[in-house]
C-alpha cells in the first residue's frame, strides 16, 4: 500500500518567508492606523456577521493567500477597546509589540511548558523571579522554594491559588483531600474575603466544592477595604460553631474600585489563627513599584500566594495569567501525578521543576516569552516608570474632579482608577437620573468611537469608571476625557 497524501501545510512552510512578510504589512499596518481608528471598532455590519459565522466548509482547502486576504479584509478591520489608547475600559490594554513578536516565535517553536528541558522553561524560571522581585513577593531568604506558574489569566491563577490552599488547610487539620475528597464530614473549610473581591472568587469558591456558604464576605471601611476587625470577628465566630477557618484572600487593586486591603494586617491574622494568606493582585500586583504605594503593599513578602495577570498592566497580549506560590512543593504534593507515558522532571544538574507537576493543565503554550520579553524590554526602572505614570494620570484626573462643580468621585482614586460620574450644576438631580444621565454619557462617549468608558455601579451609583493601563496614556488623554464628559452631558 502506498500513500500520495501530501499536505498544503508543506507549500506554506516552503512559502513561508513570503508569507510572514505579507502578514508583517498586515500587523504593522493595523498597529500605525489603530490610533486613529474608533475606539471600539469590534463590531463588524450585520451581513459581515453574518457571513462570518456561517462560513462553509469547503471540500477543497483554501489557499493560503486567500485565507490571509479574508483574515486582512474580513477579520482585521474589527478591534475591541483595550488595543487603543483611549480605551480606559476593564482592565485590559494593548499587548507590547515586542511581545506580539516574542509571541510569534514561541508558536513557531511551539514548545509547551508542561514538562520538558527546553529553552522555555528555563527563561519561565528568569520571568518567575522577576514576577517575584517586581511584585515585592520575594521574602529575607530570597524565596528559594518559590515558583510562578503560569495560566490563561487571574481566574485560573486564583483557582490554582486557593485550590492548594484547600490541600494545605485539610493537610493542616491532619487529613487528605485528594484521597478523601469533601466527602467524610469534616469540619467545613471557611474562606473569607472582602465584598469587592473579584467574582472569579465565588466561582473558585463553588468550583472547589467549598460552597458560597462557607464564603465569608468580610466587611470594608469607607475606601472598600477589609475590615482587619471584622476578619477577626468571623474567624473567631466559626471557631466558636467549630468549623475550620481555612483561608483569606485579599485584594491588591480590586477590580471596581482597585482598592488595597490592609495587608501587614491581615498578614498578622492568618498568622495568628494559622490561615493561607492568597492575594488576588492581578490587576495590582506589582503597584508596589510606585513608591506612593510601596508601604502598602510591603507584605507581599509574607503571603503564601500572589495572582498576577501579565495581560493586565504589564501588556502581554492574551493570555497570561500567573500565581506565584511560596512553597512550591504543597503545589507538587497537590497536583503531581505522573502517568507511565510522562517522566517525572529530570534530576540532571541544571534541570528544573517541570509546571505541570505544580498546577491542573498538562499541555499549554509557551506564556512565558511574550511575557519575558515584555519585562525585558522596559526593564525594572521602565516597568516602575510605566507604573508612576499610569498611577499619575489617575491622581491627576482625580484632581480635576476635585477642582470642578459639576463632576463628583464616586470611590478615592486608588491604583490607576478613578470613578465619577457627572453632577450638572442647576437643578438637582434624584440619583435615579444622575444613574440614567451617566450612561447615557458613557454610552454617547462610547458611541462617538472617541473613548471608551464603560460604566460600573459603586454603592449603587452609575460610575464612569476610567482605568490608565495602556503604555500611550498621557495627560492630555485625562483633559480629553473630562471634556467629553462635558461636551455629551450638555
Ligand atoms: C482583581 C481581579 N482578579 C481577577 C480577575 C480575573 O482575571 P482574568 O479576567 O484574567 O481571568 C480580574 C479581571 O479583571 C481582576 O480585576
Amino acid at each position: 500500500m502506498s500513500s500520495s497524501f501530501k499536505s498544503p501545510h508543506v507549500d506554506d512552510r516552503r512559502d513561508f518567508g513570503r508569507l510572514i512578510r505579507r502578514v508583517g504589512e498586515v500587523m504593522a499596518k493595523h498597529l500605525t492606523e489603530r490610533p486613529d481608528m474608533p475606539v471600539d471598532s469590534s463590531l463588524p455590519p450585520m451581513e459581515l456577521r453574518r457571513e462570518l459565522a456561517s462560513i462553509p466548509l469547503a471540500k477543497n482547502g483554501m489557499t493560503a493567500d486567500d485565507i490571509l486576504s479574508l483574515l486582512e479584509d474580513k477579520v482585521m478591520p474589527w478591534s475591541m477597546p483595550p488595543n487603543h489608547p483611549r480605551s480606559y475600559a476593564w482592565v485590559n490594554t494593548s499587548p507590547a509589540p515586542i511581545s506580539i513578536l516574542s509571541d510569534a516565535l514561541a508558536t513557531t517553536l511551539n514548545n509547551g511548558l508542561a514538562d520538558y528541558d527546553h529553552s522555555g522553561t528555563y527563561l519561565m524560571y528568569s520571568l518567575g523571579r522577576w514576577l517575584m522581585e517586581l511584585s515585592g513577593f520575594v521574602d529575607a531568604t530570597g524565596t528559594p522554594n518559590g515558583m510562578a506558574i503560569l495560566l490563561g489569566g487571574g481566574s485560573a491563577a486564583n483557582l490554582n491559588g486557593l485550590t492548594v490552599a484547600r490541600y494545605w488547610a485539610a493537610k493542616r487539620d491532619g487529613w487528605g483531600i485528594r484521597v478523601e475528597g469533601l466527602q467524610n464530614n469534616r469540619p467545613a473549610l471557611i474562606y473569607y474575603a472582602s465584598a469587592e473581591a473579584h467574582s472569579s472568587v465565588q466561582k473558585c469558591v463553588e468550583q472547589l466544592g467549598i460552597g458560597t456558604a462557607n464564603l465569608r464576605s468580610i466587611e470594608m471601611d469607607a475606601a472598600f477595604r477589609m475590615r482587619p476587625e471584622a476578619l477577626r470577628e468571623a474567624i473567631e465566630k466559626d471557631l466558636a460553631a467549630g468549623l475550620s477557618p481555612a483561608c483569606v484572600v485579599a485584594a491588591v487593586g480590586s477590580t471596581n474600585v482597585a482598592a488595597i486591603d490592609p495587608l501587614d494586617d491581615i498578614a498578622d491574622i492568618c498568622e495568628e489563627y494559622n490561615l493561607w494568606l492568597h492575594v488576588d493582585g492581578a490587576y495590582g500586583g506589582i503597584v508596589g513599584l510606585d513608591p506612593a504605594y510601596t508601604e502598602m503593599t510591603r507584605a507581599m513578602s509574607r503571603v503564601n500566594s500572589l495572582t498576577l495577570d501579565p495581560h493586565k498592566w504589564l501588556q502581554v497580549p492574551l493570555d497570561c495569567g500567573a500565581l506565584l506560590v511560596r512553597d512550591r512543593q504543597l503545589n507538587h504534593e497537590n497536583y503531581a501525578l505522573i502517568p507511565d507515558y510522562l517522566r517525572p522532571a529530570g534530576t540532571d544538574e541544571g534541570s528544573v521543576p517541570w509546571p505541570s507537576e505544580y498546577m491542573f493543565e498538562l499541555t499549554f503554550g509557551d506564556r512565558a516569552l511574550k511575557t519575558w520579553a515584555a519585562i525585558a524590554r522596559l526593564g525594572r526602572d521602565g516597568v516602575r516608570d510605566m507604573i508612576v505614570n499610569c498611577n499619575n494620570l489617575a491622581r491627576i484626573l482625580g484632581e480635576v474632579i476635585g477642582e470642578s462643580d459639576d463632576l463628583e468621585l464616586l470611590s478615592p482614586v486608588s491604583v490607576s482608577t478613578v470613578n465619577f460620574r457627572h453632577v450638572p450644576v442647576g437643578p438637582s438631580l434624584s440619583e435615579s437620573e444622575l444613574n440614567i444621565l451617566n450612561q447615557n454619557i458613557s454610552d454617547a462617549i462610547v458611541d462617538s468611537g472617541e473613548a471608551h468608558i464603560p460604566t460600573t455601579k459603586v454603592r449603587g451609583a452609575v460610575s464612569l469608571r476610567a482605568c490608565f493601563l495602556h503604555y500611550e496614556n498621557c495627560e492630555e488623554d485625562v483633559h480629553h476625557l473630562v471634556s467629553l464628559v462635558r461636551r455629551f452631558a450638555d
